[in-house]
């Protein structure tokens, strides 16, 4: 989605915001723009990428040490120059840069349009531009409190910053439902919709909260409400660093991502893990270890890949915590007017913590009392602030829009916490230890798959002209299944659907032709017999068979070309899909690759998606 940066100090403020857009790249955005505040307002945007823009301002410098940039995302408007943020009112030279949609821009458009305004764009945020603009006066707080009244009368979510040609030495942010954090430096700040673009500058950060506006100066801040009721926001460090959002010896963070995940995992469980006690410690849910465990329903949402984690996390609730668990999308459960029972316990899975349906499926079912759960990534972001207990991924910062690192965090989190309330109600300690050890020798587990990385390759290389494929698994595999065909339709652009094994004899089946890859997921688990009678079915009229399979299967070569199997170590079928997503991962990345494409900036997609 778009991201904003802004910078208010002492130092030329362009390159240190062009710094700023090209970290927030990865996010995904159509257009971009910069406006600086130096003798007066300059401002230059391009449609296409963060190059473009940077080709202009090389030409024409903008010069000044205050200034707003962002990338956009288009929803409100085709992707043109005019469309572009920042937006600039018509009358006082106030400039703004907004993520998020403003829900009643049209109302204000008419109101504003009848008292003068010229309108040059489509987008709701030039409607914002124009309301500060129309409402700011100098003698009367000027731009801070005329930001404050014109949120007053907005609906819809927003993360701003706004500058004002009228008050050179100022920059005012705001929030409501879109992230924004302040970097507090010396004698300087940088606002960002993203830690990541403020990481090189500064670690010490505070977060905006939703109906929040900040008013920076070079050398000051001051926190309030819309109405103007000063607050003291809290000074954090941030827990990234610059290294782990840099490329170091990778070409593509997706692939870095998906090598980086032994480490994050082992991170993951770092000192959550208590195997001679059979425990497992769980800090963020420890208070409320009471509710999931006496919980009637757990319900868990997401959506892409966060959905597939929790549609894994299901199975393992009712398997190891026998507890009754459903899964649904976030955009579904949101609208649906769901039945939660006294005690549902929800839990949100989500990387970014921003997703506008996750979000707000975890406030409709909160309203409607149930206790709610974050399973999140992003330290200190929405989702994880609007829960009542919550459990981080800790796997660092995932730049690769497709979801790698974050996925298998997502698993490790789901048997965890079904392990942490299975042990309170009927798991042994012995049960627990047991599988507790196979969870710390994951991440060596996934050094081994990583070295077949070039087989992997061959394997791409031989099957990427192919435009349909088929993944197919069963039980536990079956979301795996559902995961690795979205990696390969997100970032390769082939057409691929995940699906139950046993489901394609009811229909799919009849789009099986010569040489069509389908690739099953047949690791050695109790649904294995019926997998490869699948997999005969779909050979049998001509499907080529991909295979991810158990080390030591001398069985499954007889169905699929040695050649065309991947191999993962022996596991217990619970804790499989935190390896067989990995050879699928690698399957995805290098298709895409060998197809031309950009992973990281794969079309049409944004990182976090902000808006309905
Ligand atoms: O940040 P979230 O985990 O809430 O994001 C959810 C989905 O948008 C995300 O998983 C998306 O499907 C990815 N592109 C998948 O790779």
């Amino acid at each position: 989605m778009c991201g904003i940066v802004a910078y208010i100090g002492h130092k030329n403020a362009q390159p240190l915001l062009m710094e700023g857009l090209k970290r927030l790249e990865y996010r995904g955005y159509d257009s971009a723009g910069m406006a600086v505040i130096g003798d007066d307002l300059q401002m230059t945007r391009a449609v296409g990428r963060v190059s473009v823009l940077e080709d202009l301002l090389e030409r024409e410098p903008l010069t000044g040490s205050i200034g707003i940039a962002h990338t956009r995302w288009a929803t409100h408007g085709e992707v043109t120059e005019a469309n572009a943020h920042p937006h600039r009112d018509d009358r006082i030279g106030v400039a703004i840069i907004h993520n998020g949609t403003i829900e009643n821009y049209a109302s204000l458009k008419t109101y504003l349009q009848e008292r003068g305004h010229e309108f040059v764009s489509e987008t709701d945020t030039e409607v914002l531009a124009m309301l500060i603009s129309e409402l700011y006066d100098e003698a009367n707080g000027g731009l801070e409190t005329a930001v404050q009244s014109a949120l007053r009368e907005v609906r819809g979510a927003y993360a701003i910053a706004v500058v004002c040609e009228k008050e050179p030495g100022t920059l005012v942010a705001a929030r409501k439902g879109s992230p924004l954090i302040v970097g507090v430096g010396d004698k300087e700040f940088i606002v960002a919709s993203d830690a990541s673009a403020i990481v090189a500058h500064t670690t010490q950060v505070f977060e905006l909260d939703d109906y929040q506006v900040c008013k920076l100066t070079e050398d000051s801040f001051r926190t309030s409400t819309l109405e103007n009721i000063s607050v003291t926001p809290q000074i954090r460090q941030l827990e990234i660093d610059l290294e782990q959002i840099e490329l170091g010896d990778f070409d593509t963070f997706m692939m870095k991502e998906i090598f980086e995940q032994p480490d994050s995992l082992r991170r993951t469980m770092l000192g959550r893990i208590k195997r001679d006690e059979g425990s497992v410690v769980l800090g963020g849910v420890l208070k409320f270890a009471r509710d999931l465990v006496r919980a009637r329903q757990v319900l868990l949402t997401g959506q892409g890949t966060a959905y597939n984690a929790a549609m894994v996390g299901q199975y393992l609730m009712e398997d190891l915590a026998k507890i009754p668990a459903k899964v649904e999308y976030a955009s579904e459960l949101r609208y649906r007017n769901p039945i939660i029972q006294d005690g549902t316990v929800l839990v949100a899975v989500s990387q970014s913590g921003e997703t506008a349906d996750t979000l707000a499926a975890l406030r409709e079912a909160r309203e409607r009392g149930a206790m709610t759960m974050g399973v999140v990534n992003v330290v200190g972001s929405s989702i994880a602030r609007s829960t009542d207990a919550g459990v981080y991924l800790r796997v660092g910062p995932e730049i690769g829009v497709a979801s790698t690192k974050a996925f298998t965090g997502q698993l490790m989190v789901m048997a965890m916490l079904a392990l942490f309330t299975g042990r309170r109600r009927f798991l042994s300690v012995e049960s627990c230890a047991e599988l507790m050890g196979e969870l710390e020798r994951v991440p060596e587990m996934i050094e081994r798959i990583l070295e077949q990385n070039d087989s992997i390759r061959e394997v791409a290389a031989r099957y990427a002209e192919r435009e349909n494929w088929l993944f197919l698994g069963r039980g536990y595999n079956y979301p795996v299944a559902m995961e690795g065909a979205l990696k390969l339709k997100e970032i390769s652009y082939i057409h691929a659907e995940g699906m139950p094994a046993a489901e394609i004899k009811h229909g799919p089946i009849a789009l099986i032709n010569d040489g069509m890859p389908a690739v099953f997921i047949a690791n050695k688990g109790p649904q294995y017999d019926k997998v490869m009678l699948n997999i005969e079915q779909v050979k049998s009229r001509g499907g080529r068979i991909i295979a991810v399979a158990t080390e030591g299967d001398t069985e499954i070569t007889k169905h699929a070309a040695p050649e065309d199997v991947f191999w993962i170590p022996q596991i217990s079928d619970p804790l499989s899909p935190l390896l067989t997503v990995v050879p699928l991962q690698l399957l995805a990345c290098h298709a895409a690759m060998i197809r031309g494409h950009d992973v990281d900036k794969p079309r049409n997609l944004a990182k976090s998606v902000t808006v309905e």
